[in-house]
């Protein structure tokens, strides 16, 4: 007897929430395709997950700014199904909110070339991977496609100014996941969401951050469960809570 286990593809596997999120789904029996801009130079940690769950974990090539990676892989997964996409990839741009805090990002420091590729990357990303596999996720029973955002991204909550590149990239993902998840509900079933994973200790959060990745990814797996058209449209934060646009 044939049994079918329910797919993942994510963006940013390669270390911080992206690995965490694939682990954890490894974890629960799940096929995944984690995409990296280096499969061939993975890290330790990937590559021992790769040698404890073998085919279950599959390495994709994609780099979020680079389109023909992305179509390249939608070709050669097409006609398989995928029940969660997780657009998790993201940047703050050069520099690091870690270790500058508000000096990060503010008035009168933009550096444009930099803010155009975390555009390319936070916003024009999570827009291109769901135009890839919309039809991979239509497929699968579940049916869902999210995009980590963060609170940065609130307007309703920005209360202390400043981070404007990251904060601007982030409120522009969050309309399109609101569009998306209007549009995508009615066209094919599909749940979509924007999810703040919380202030989390990764790389780009710090060694300072309110939260393990372990907890962040527990909580998202558990909100990203059981999404469905009444939680669509919304703003999520990773411990369920509902965030103002
Ligand atoms: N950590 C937090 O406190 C926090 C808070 C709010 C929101 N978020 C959001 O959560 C997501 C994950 O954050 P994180 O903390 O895991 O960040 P991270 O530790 O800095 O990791 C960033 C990930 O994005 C990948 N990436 C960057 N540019 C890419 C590109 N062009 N193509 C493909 N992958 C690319 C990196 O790959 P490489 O290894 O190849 O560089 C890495 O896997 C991001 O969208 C972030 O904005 C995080």
């Amino acid at each position: 007897m044939i049994i079918n286990v329910p797919s993942l593809l994510i963006t940013g596997a390669s270390r911080g929430l992206g690995l965490e999120l694939v682990r954890q789904y490894l974890v629960d029996g799940w096929e995944v395709h984690a995409g990296m801009r280096h499969p061939a130079a993975a890290s330790e940690d990937v590559q021992a997950l790769k040698r404890v769950y073998g085919d279950a974990l599959q390495l994709q090539h994609i780099d979020v700014e680079d389109h023909e990676s992305i179509e390249r892989l939608a070709a050669r997964l097409a006609g398989r199904p995928i029940d969660v996409l997780i657009n998790s990839a993201g940047t703050m741009g050069n520099g690091s909110f870690a270790e500058q805090g508000l000096q990060f990002g503010k008035f009168g420091s933009s550096d444009y070339p930099d803010w155009e590729r975390v555009f390319r990357i936070n916003v024009l990303g999570p827009m291109k991977m769901a135009e890839a596999f919309v039809e991979h996720v239509a497929r699968s029973p579940q049916k869902k496609i999210v995009t980590l955002t963060s609170i940065l991204g609130s307007i309703e909550k920005n209360r202390i100014g400043g981070l404007y590149a990251y904060r601007a990239s982030k409120a522009a993902v969050n309309a399109i996941m609101r569009s998306m998840a209007i549009d995508l509900v009615r066209s094919h079933g599909i749940k979509s969401t924007a999810l703040h994973p919380g202030w989390v200790r990764t790389d780009m959060g710090g060694p300072h951050a309110d939260i393990d990745a372990p907890t962040s990814a527990r909580g998202m797996k558990e909100l990203i469960a059981r999404l469905d058209e009444t939680m669509v449209g919304r703003y999520w934060m990773y411990d369920g809570s509902e965030l103002p646009w």
